[in-house]
């Protein structure tokens, strides 16, 4: 299959990228900057959570049963990150917190660090969510992953219902993204810098920021990133473009065409928020991931989850199929030198989005409801342990 679909081509046409291979991945964009808003606008330093339980407050996770190889230490050993998202509120479980720290070396921010969480009014930026989950990482020596600069979703009604200039909207997304990313500067691992631009069809998303902008949203985004943090790897995170498909195809000419423009992006992050059936095949993982490691980018898994619900399978049958599904893309990445962070969506089963956006009961992560390794956990631990 071609790798430039007729619908990549347009992405690559809307965005009046030329073709030249040549040009230098260093070379700097031309587009309309902005300066951070004033520290005035930021509020004052935030309550941190520490993991200590709330007064009376059962625990909900129990680590006494953990093996004592962790997942984090093999990941060390192998110098890659293994991660899982959550929200500083989760902190207060002592045992969650406990559980987290010991079989992860990295922690995504699932909900603190969105728009309508970090910038509820517009003169106001609220950063006591994101600050505690940051402080949380840093006393466990955990790296952090950041989680999102632009998305289509959660925007608190002040940006979406205003109307603006072409000129103004670039100012607001330019003065929210180095904001945010200048006020972590130096403490993030990577950004998502736009999460879900592409469309299953492979056409752009027609996001806010695409009607009012246009398509150079992207590149301006991760240029002003960049600008705020240098230190940080920039990602375009999407779903359902990790196997090879109209949308893979798509990913594959947009993030090459902002590379040739000069653009300073550093890898894709593939979501994998998979079923049990019909998960992409090892070698189709590992042929995309392969042909981004080709363009010198990395390659993250970063929001994996396996839903068991719609099966009729027994509950032994739904865990076996799900720790192959995880041992399968595991191992597409151990392969895939470029890919050296594996993110979970969630800690445990208690936790994850799932059954709240499905309306129906799941099961989708490494850890069950009372923070018990399932099998798909030992099916990670066992690969990462013997390669
Ligand atoms: O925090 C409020 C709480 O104050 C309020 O009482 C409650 C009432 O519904 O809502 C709480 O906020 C919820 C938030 O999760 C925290 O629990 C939001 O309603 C809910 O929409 C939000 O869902 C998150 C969703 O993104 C939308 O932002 C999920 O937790 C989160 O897992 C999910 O993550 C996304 C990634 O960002 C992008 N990729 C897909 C992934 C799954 O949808």
């Amino acid at each position: 299959m071609p790798l430039q679909s007729i619908s990549s081509k347009k992405i690559i046409d809307s965005l009046s990228i030329i073709d030249t291979p040549s040009v230098p991945r260093a070379s700097k964009t031309n587009f309309p900057t902005c300066e951070p808003s004033p520290a005035s606008l930021i509020q004052p330093a935030p309550t941190v959570h520490t993991p200590t339980a709330p007064q009376g407050a059962e625990s909900s996770v129990s680590a006494s049963s953990i093996p004592t190889l962790t997942l984090r230490e093999l990941a060390d050993k192998r110098n890659i990150y293994i991660g899982a998202a959550g929200d500083a509120s989760q902190f207060a479980d002592p045992e969650y917190a406990k559980l987290l720290s010991r079989e992860f070396n990295m922690v995504a921010a699932e909900n603190a660090m969105k728009w309508q969480v970090l910038h509820p009014e517009p003169d106001r930026y609220d950063f006591s969510a994101g600050d505690a989950l940051v402080s949380f990482a840093k006393s466990q020596q955990m790296a952090v992953y950041g989680h999102v600069l632009v998305w289509d979703y959660g925007y608190p009604s002040w940006v979406s219902e205003e109307e603006r200039s072409r000129d103004a909207w670039i100012q607001l997304l330019c003065t929210h993204v180095k904001t945010v990313v200048s006020h972590y500067r130096g403490q993030i691992y990577a950004w998502h810098v736009v999460n879900e631009v592409v469309n299953n069809d492979g056409s752009l998303r027609n996001t806010l920021w695409m009607k009012t902008i246009g398509p150079e949203y992207i590149a301006m985004t991760f240029q002003w990133a960049r600008e705020a943090d240098p230190g940080a790897l920039l990602i375009l995170n999407d779903h359902f473009g990790e196997g090879l498909n109209v949308k893979s195809e798509a990913i594959y000419s947009l993030v090459k065409g902002l590379l040739q423009m000069g653009v300073p992006i550093d890898g894709v992050g593939m979501q994998m928020h998979l079923w049990l059936w019909g998960p992409p095949t090892s070698q189709e993982l590992e042929t995309n991931m392969q042909r981004l490691a080709d363009l010198d980018l990395d390659v993250h898994i970063t929001e994996m989850d396996v839903r068991t619900q719609l099966s009729s399978d027994s509950i032994e049958v739904k865990m076996a199929v799900q720790a192959d599904t995880y041992r399968q893309v595991l191992a597409a990445c151990l392969i895939t030198k470029r890919c050296k962070v594996f993110v979970t969506w969630g800690l445990t089963d208690r936790y994850s989005w799932i059954p709240a956006f499905t309306g129906k009961p799941d099961v989708p992560l490494l850890f069950d409801v009372n923070g018990q390794p399932k099998p798909a956990y030992y099916a990670i631990r066992d690969l990462l342990r013997y390669p």
